[in-house]
């Protein structure tokens, strides 16, 4: 039987949750592939941890180079998150013709043009459904079953622990700082929240989007971004007021100017499918100019939902190389 070889590049949280989608649901995968799929080395200082996943010592590597330059590894997933070394890990390895998955926006975004150079350099298949919205497969489908489409405009709430503080901000008339407190303690937000709460993880989800939507690759830094850490509770009674919620979107949109973009606290009209997100829940809402508005809804973060879109892009690898 066939066999694809995975090297995977961190063991944290979503590693552990790609780790454990694969033997959660081996025995389908395997027999959609018909080939086997293995884990076989994995980047990882941290191997002392207890993760409930059976892992053996002998899979750990602490060189990249054990990986990359490994010719039986046809596949790396990264989930080392932040720009670097991620991103010369992913183009290491891309440049030696192992294709490569990832659920890391922030790389992906900063390093667009480079890593998709090095994909093309490589002969290999560079795939980030994980990146935008966790579980929900938006990137496949913008890529795919709406391609036939000139897209319009898009607006996503692509930040989970921030809807999680505007909505519990919204709903339980709580202040920003004690949701905060709350938010991280439940271990929705990160014990440094400012990538999340200023918006910039917002910012390089919708640098993604655009650059797959549009065609155009804006560097996260150069989209104008505010996030929400100065949004009081007058804020929110005055939007209640004009029948509104306030939330964190991601918005481009087609103009007779180009494209104009930006990432900020939006008042949504209650009627609107977005105000209807709550918790730490995404949503992604597209207009196209042949099928009209959709919207794309889930579980946007989490091991297992981020697990489940980088397994199902390795699966997209395995089969497109098993043609
Ligand atoms: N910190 C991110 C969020 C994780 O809160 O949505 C998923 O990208």
């Amino acid at each position: 039987m066939k066999e694809f070889k995975i090297g995977l590049l961190g063991l944290g949280n979503i590693g552990t949750g790609t780790y454990k989608t694969l033997e959660m649901n081996r025995a389908s995968i395997e027999a959609e592939l018909g080939a086997e799929v293995k884990i076989v080395s994995i980047l990882e200082k941290d191997t002392e941890r207890e993760r409930d996943i059976n892992v053996t010592k002998d899979q750990f590597v602490s060189d990249i180079e054990d990986i990359t330059g490994n010719p039986e590894i046809d596949i790396v997933i990264e989930l080392l998150g932040g720009i670097e070394p991620a991103s010369t890990f992913m183009e290491k390895a891309l440049l030696a013709g192992k294709h490569v998955v990832t659920a890391n926006k922030a790389a992906v975004a900063a390093s667009w043009e480079r890593l998709h150079e090095a994909a093309k350099k490589g002969g290999a298949m560079l795939k980030f459904e994980a990146s935008v919205g966790g579980g929900i497969p938006v990137l496949t489908a913008i890529t795919g079953a709406l391609r036939a489409n000139e897209f319009e405009e898009v607006m996503g709430i692509v930040n989970g622990t921030t809807n999680y503080i505007l909505y519990n901000m919204t709903a339980k008339g709580m202040d920003y700082a004690t949701v905060l407190k709350d938010a991280q303690a439940k271990g929705f937000a990160e014990a440094d929240p400012t990538a999340d709460v200023e918006g910039i993880d917002a910012a390089n989800k919708l640098s993604i989007l655009m650059a797959l939507m549009f065609d155009k690759h804006v560097h996260p830094t150069e989209i104008p971004t505010k996030g929400i850490s100065d949004i009081t509770a007058d804020d929110i009674a005055a939007a209640d007021r004009e029948d509104c919620v306030i939330k964190l979107i991601a918005h481009a949109v087609r103009t007779d100017n180009g494209i104009e973009y930006s990432v900020g606290p939006m008042n949504i009209k209650k009627s609107h499918p977005l105000a209807g997100v709550n918790g730490e829940f995404n949503a992604v809402y597209v207009k196209g100019n042949v099928v009209g508005e959709l919207m794309f809804y889930g579980p946007g973060a989490g091991p297992l939902p981020t697990g489940s879109a980088v397994m199902g892009d390795v699966m997209e690898i395995c089969k497109a190389v098993s043609r």
